[in-house]
């Protein structure tokens, strides 16, 4: 019998510091930085994001979504064999947020690492979590995008500090005889380092370089568009499917304009596709698994339904995992 992997649960969290761009804007002006509510949500859809208390790091946001996940799957920490934390803003240089998830949760002896793929992350996670399921290796795992993104902004800098929040989400994959994950499609481009990158490091005990976000807006809008088309039609091809197959689209949540464009080139109804940035901002790896939760809670994505996730981010990273409910 064919062995598949399933998502039987779904979580998230947002921590509860809920900021609208007229309170960051507000809060921006008093050192002098001036932007508003009308551009932020011109150019980027954003109306609001998260921004995690100061002693709140990536691990405690994975932690509770990941329960919120177990409880929806209706699996105990204890059943989990294996742990996959996609993020860019780990609790610290190692050991890895996956690590720091299991003890949280209160068990021990299962695999546990992270994957850094920024924005994509979760796409890639969701990649090895269905691929080591598939192998044998794995029957019942949590696979977690959790970002604070809010430590890594630069506050003088209104092209970037305004587009991105904090939060986590996660799902259970367990083994299946039934599909599951039916196709996925990961891309990587190195040369792309510097339009999205933190570029510091930490050497002899001092931090090396800025450790703070820094982004080529405009280059990186142009490229996603192309990369997230091409990257959902190798999926749609590999699973067999076409666009008239897919019942909802959950992008990652970057920018409205950049979410539409690439959903009118595959030529399907924007009714079709989950929106969670006007609520979020763009939360990194944690992204599309919240956008998922919310749409599962909600009652929009319903068992059975065929989802097609997709996301891009610094890297450059793309990809796309097509899945039945
Ligand atoms: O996960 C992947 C992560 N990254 C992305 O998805 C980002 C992709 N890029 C984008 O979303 C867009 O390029 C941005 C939202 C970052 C910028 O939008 P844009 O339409 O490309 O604007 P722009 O960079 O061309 O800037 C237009 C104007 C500039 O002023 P001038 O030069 O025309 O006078 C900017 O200085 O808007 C100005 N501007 C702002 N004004 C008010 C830039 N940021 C702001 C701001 N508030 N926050």
């Amino acid at each position: 019998m064919t062995r598949y992997s399933r998502i039987t649960g779904t979580g998230s969290y947002l921590p509860p510091g809920r900021l609208t761009n007229a309170e960051l804007a507000a809060e921006l002006a008093l050192k002098g930085v001036e932007t508003s509510d009308e551009w932020i949500v011109e150019r980027t859809g954003i109306r609001a994001r998260h921004f995690a208390a100061p002693d709140v790091s990536s691990s405690d946001l994975a932690t509770v979504a990941a329960r919120n996940a177990l409880e929806a799957a209706g699996v105990q920490a204890s059943e989990i064999d294996l742990i996959i934390v996609a993020t860019s803003t780990p609790d610290m240089v190692f050991p890895s947020v996956a690590c720091i998830v299991q003890n949280k949760l209160g068990i021990a002896g299962c695999p546990a690492f992270d994957v850094q793929a920024v924005c994509s992350g979760f796409i890639y996670a969701l990649t090895v979590a269905d691929a080591m399921i598939k192998s044998g290796s794995a029957s019942r795992a949590l696979v977690i995008g959790a970002e604070v993104f809010s430590r890594i902004l630069d506050f003088s800098d209104r092209t970037t500090c305004v587009l991105f929040g904090d939060g986590a989400g996660a799902v259970v994959l367990e083994a299946s005889d039934t599909p599951g994950i039916l196709a996925s499609d990961l891309h990587a481009d190195g040369k792309y380092v510097g339009i999205l990158c933190v570029p510091g490091h930490v050497s002899g005990g001092q931090v090396m370089g800025s450790p703070l976000l820094t982004m080529d807006g405009q280059a990186v809008f142009k490229l996603a568009v192309g990369m997230l088309e091409g990257t959902a039609r190798a999926a749609l091809t590999k699973a067999n499917l076409t666009e008239t197959d897919i019942d909802w689209m959950i992008p990652h949540q970057a920018n409205i304009r950049i979410m539409q464009s690439t959903t009118r080139k595959l030529k399907m109804p924007l009714e079709k596709m989950i929106v969670t940035v006007d609520q979020h901002g763009n939360t990194s790896a944690a992204s599309i698994p919240l956008a998922l939760d919310v749409s599962v809670r909600s009652g929009k994505v319903k068992k059975g339904d065929t989802l097609m996730l997709e996301g891009v981010g610094g890297g450059f990273t793309w990809g796309a995992v097509i899945l039945n409910y």
